[in-house]
């Protein structure tokens, strides 16, 4: 992960997923003793190996290392002299079938700046082993199908190291000389070496517990620094639902008799799901009203569910290899989506996920890093870690449950847990268990598997006599090694509406699984109109013969209110892909923005609507999806547009967005639907108001961020302050800063409101940040708090000349010998020049080059530069 080649002419190797072969030797059990160290942490490991009957047959056994040195090794208790070192892999020769080997490391936890493997983190040491983090720990074969049972014995100082967890449950602790104590514990369930976890630290726990359906009791405990377990109730009672709700829905029963959280400040992802110690990022786990959004707060519910479940979908079951993480991953996004559905609002949130799919997916699924969700090569894993893998892996699997129901879908993967219960597994069982237990036939389906691209369908409606003909044809573009594309499977839920009534008549489902079909359907006096991909049943681009006038009539009239969102983003998609590509005149552009217009005051008129739901309706399609929609475009101006229509919306709606703004500034403080509903609002209305009347935006803002109780009013109103050159920006982000100075998460908003703003300036305002005392390289939540609103603010990152492509190329340069994951994942921001007008494109290309052409590079930001400038 953070291999520094030195030499740029040799490419790194690439894995295939054809050339799998089984394990040589396999590891029933492993000892692990830690002598605990910030900068000198000693590991004694112990491992059993047996030769595989169903492997190659080989002396030797190799054992993957990163940046380790071998100390001292011995088989069978003897000091063993027949091994040697294949580049960073430490290769034994063995005798026989079945040896004990003892291995001893040395690792500098402080060193580790990369957060893979064994590091420190403000004097706590914790782990992070996925993808292949173990092997800088200690030599292993480093792979998910070799699993093992783990016993771990650490000692350390006693006043640095408090509280020793790892994975499993304690089996005994005592004090050992010279201040020290130690810790045992023990996993009973075989895992893989990613799910290892090992954390020391000073900290503090949450405690409550949650009785299993078999009424076993199993305690539960939240670790934090001390100060912040006040913060923790929120993750606790997600934690807790979660653990009933895969009772309920998927009938999983948590199996250890604890279950621990613990949280750090430096971490590269959201969260791991070590089995019964979940190590979180803090952004996923601390939350109360004054620091955490809305937002926020779905965020940790979400993500505590989601590394809960991997319990099940996971660890009982892990993955063959790393081409399968969809497996784990794809199905564990539908899972917790499906449990936050549960928890809130179902159609709020499948519009949230789609809105994520499309802003991250589409693009990605459109670009130069295109795979599929099941990979078929890659150089360096923690590259494919992708929207892809997780979420477009979710939505296939969402379709089958589309194509089968809830009930059979539920059968399915009852079966793929029973009958792949300790095994490490392909997405092939998955999707055999589902063919299997729900009673389907996925032959053709498995293409979502293997092809990557968003496809697309093209609708045409024939009407004659009182019969309706749908013609649907689909295409996919070709992709990276994929010229050419067979059809999918693409179940479309549909529906026909009568004018008249504003009825239709009976959903129906429409599965298209040939390059071009026809649908017939009888009983319509009058054309209908289309309601197609309700719910957003396939992860599908669509283009319907749905006139403008009818856009509007699903947007107040459709029952699914997916389908009214969508018709809604479709009526504001064409208007300003028409606008942006300059093929519209000013009459057309009247009409057009006259039509949203009437959309949205009814719909701000509506009673029967929430204010959550209204809320996603009058969200403007994002610029990233925008720029989907066009082969080529400008992307400032798409902003312009997309601004101007927002301002034009807000000068033409102002009383409605005025009364919208008061209704909803007096709804108390709570966590329920409505007053979170009234607070997403709020925030609509000044989001609109900011461009039409800057001066009455801004003192509303100011007000509302003044008398704010809470971080979602605080937070939205600061982020319209920042947008606008007014007197009361610089005040609110001095007050900001002040106030919650030391609270590094709510720091982390502080510098993304900054780096994100549609101000102006903001290029300014982020190169000033870049040098602010409180930004630092070293931990991954500032910088992307920083750079990464910065890279996806179009405006601003798109700006004439190439200085912001300029700015995150050098911090690409500068954060990959720190951090190779994190900087990797900005590579592909500038990998999208194929998508922007030439210029443009040409500055982006030359960054890419600039970086390609540095003496050492990660293996992870190689493969990503090399990639997006073929
Ligand atoms: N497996 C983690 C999750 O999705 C993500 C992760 C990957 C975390 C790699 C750290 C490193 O739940
Ligand atoms: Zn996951």
């Amino acid at each position: 992960m953070n291999d520094l080649s030195s030499a740029p002419f040799a490419p790194p190797p690439v894995i295939h997923r054809a050339d799998y072969r089984p394990p040589e030797w396999l590891i029933p059990q492993i000892a692990l003793n830690f002598a605990l160290s910030l900068d000198a942490t000693k590991v004694q490991s112990t491992l059993k190996v047996r030769r595989n009957p169903a492997g190659d047959a080989t002396t030797q056994l190799r054992l993957n290392g990163d940046a380790l040195e071998a100390k001292a090794i011995t088989v069978d208790g003897h000091p063993h002299n027949d091994w040697h070192m294949d580049g960073s892999d430490l290769v034994i020769d063995l005798p026989g079938d079945a040896h004990d080997i003892g291995i001893e490391t040395l690792i500098d936890p402080t060193a580790n700046t990369q957060l893979s493997g064994l590091y420190a983190s403000n004097g706590l040491l914790c782990t992070q082993c996925e993808a292949e983090g173990f092997r800088r720990i200690t030599f292993f074969p480093d792979r998910p199908d070799v699993l093992s049972v783990y016993s771990v014995r650490m000692s350390g100082d006693k006043a640095a190291f408090p509280v020793l967890l790892s994975n499993g449950n304690p089996t005994d602790s005592g004090d050992g000389p010279d201040d020290t104590h130690w810790a045992e514990w023990h996993d009973p369930w075989p895992k893989p070496s990613y799910l290892f976890a090992l954390v020391a630290g000073d900290l503090v726990a949450n405690r409550d517990s949650f009785t299993t359906m078999n009424g076993r009791k199993v305690s539960l405990a939240i670790y934090v620094r001390a100060g912040d377990e006040e913060r923790t109730d929120h993750a606790m009672r997600s934690l807790i639902a979660s653990m009933k709700w895969d009772e309920d829905v998927y009938g999983r029963e948590y199996d250890l008799d604890i279950f621990n959280i613990v949280a750090v400040s430096d971490f590269n992802a959201g969260a791991m799901e070590n089995k019964g110690l979940n190590v979180f990022n803090t952004r996923y786990i601390l939350a109360d009203p004054e620091t955490a959004t809305d937002g926020d707060y779905d965020a940790v519910e979400g993500v505590v569910a989601h590394e809960y479940f991997h319990n099940w979908s996971g660890n009982r079951v892990t993955c063959r290899d790393w081409f399968q993480l969809s497996l784990k991953e794809g199905f564990t996004v539908l899972r917790d989506q499906q449990f936050s559905a549960d928890r809130g609002s179902p159609p709020v949130k499948r519009i949230e996920d789609v809105r994520v799919l499309r802003a991250a997916q589409f693009p990605e699924d459109s670009g130069p890093l295109a795979h599929p969700i099941r990979p078929d090569s890659y150089q360096e894993i923690s590259n494919f870690y992708t929207a892809t893998v997780y979420n477009k892996g979710a939505e296939v699997i969402r379709m089958m449950t589309v194509l089968t129901g809830m009930e059979r879908f539920l059968k399915g993967t009852s079966l793929y847990f029973d009958r792949h219960d300790g095994e490490a597994a392909t997405c092939e069982d998955f999707v055999k268990a589902i063919e299997d237990g729900a009673g389907i036939d996925l032959a053709q389906f498995r293409r979502w598997y293997e092809q990557a691209g968003t496809p697309k369908v093209t609708v045409e409606m024939a009407h004659t006599g009182s019969t309706v003909t749908l013609t649907l044809t689909q295409t996919m573009a070709p992709t990276p090694g994929q010229p050419v594309k067979q059809p999918m499977v693409i179940p479309l839920r549909t529906a026909l509406f009568d004018r008249a009534t504003g009825q239709h008549h009976g959903e129906e489902l429409l599965v298209l699984d040939q390059p071009s079909q026809t649908f017939t359907f009888e009983g319509f006096a009058d054309a209908p109109v289309l309601s197609i991909n309700r719910g957003f049943s396939a992860p599908v681009e669509i283009t319907a013969p749905i006139t403008a006038d009818d856009l509007v009539f699903l947007a107040a009239h459709d029952d699914d209110p997916f389908a009214r969102y969508e018709a809604m983003q479709q009526l504001i998609v064409r208007h300003l892909v028409a606008a942006i590509s300059g093929t519209m005149s000013d009459a057309e552009r009247a009409a057009g923005r006259a039509a949203i217009g009437d959309a949205m005051g009814a719909i701000l008129d509506d009673t029967a609507l929430d204010d959550l739901m209204r809320g996603e309706l009058l969200i403007l399609p994002g610029e990233a999806y925008l720029a989907e929609q066009l082969t080529r475009a400008d992307p400032t101006r798409i902003f312009a547009e997309r601004e101007g229509l927002k301002r034009w919306l807000g000068e033409t709606l102002k009383d409605k967005w005025l009364a919208l703004h008061d209704r909803c500034s007096a709804v108390p403080y709570s966590l329920d639907a409505a007053a979170r509903g009234a607070r997403k609002l709020k925030t609509q209305a000044l989001v609109h108001l900011a461009p039409a009347d800057p001066a009455e935006a801004a003192a509303r803002a100011k007000a509302q961020y003044d008398s704010a109780t809470n971080m979602t009013d605080r937070q939205s109103a600061l982020m319209v302050l920042c947008s606008l050159s007014v007197a009361e920006r610089e005040a609110a982000l001095a007050d900001f800063h002040d106030r919650f100075a030391g609270n590094m998460l709510v720091i982390d908003k502080w510098f993304s409101l900054q780096a994100g703003s549609l101000n102006p300036n903001a290029t300014e305002h982020v190169k000033a940040l870049a040098q602010h005392p409180d930004f630092t390289m070293a931990n991954p939540n500032r910088v992307r708090a920083l750079w990464m609103a910065y890279a996806v603010n179009a405006q601003a990152f798109h700006r004439e000349g190439g200085e912001g492509y300029r700015l995150i190329a050098d911090l690409i340069l500068r954060l990959d010998p720190i951090n190779a994951n994190v900087a990797a994942r900005f590579v592909s921001s500038l990998g999208r020049w194929k998508k922007v007008d030439e210029t443009r494109a040409a500055l982006m290309r030359a960054e890419l080059e600039r970086i390609a052409a540095a003496p050492t590079l990660s293996r992870d930001v190689r493969e990503q530069v090399t990639k997006s400038l073929e």
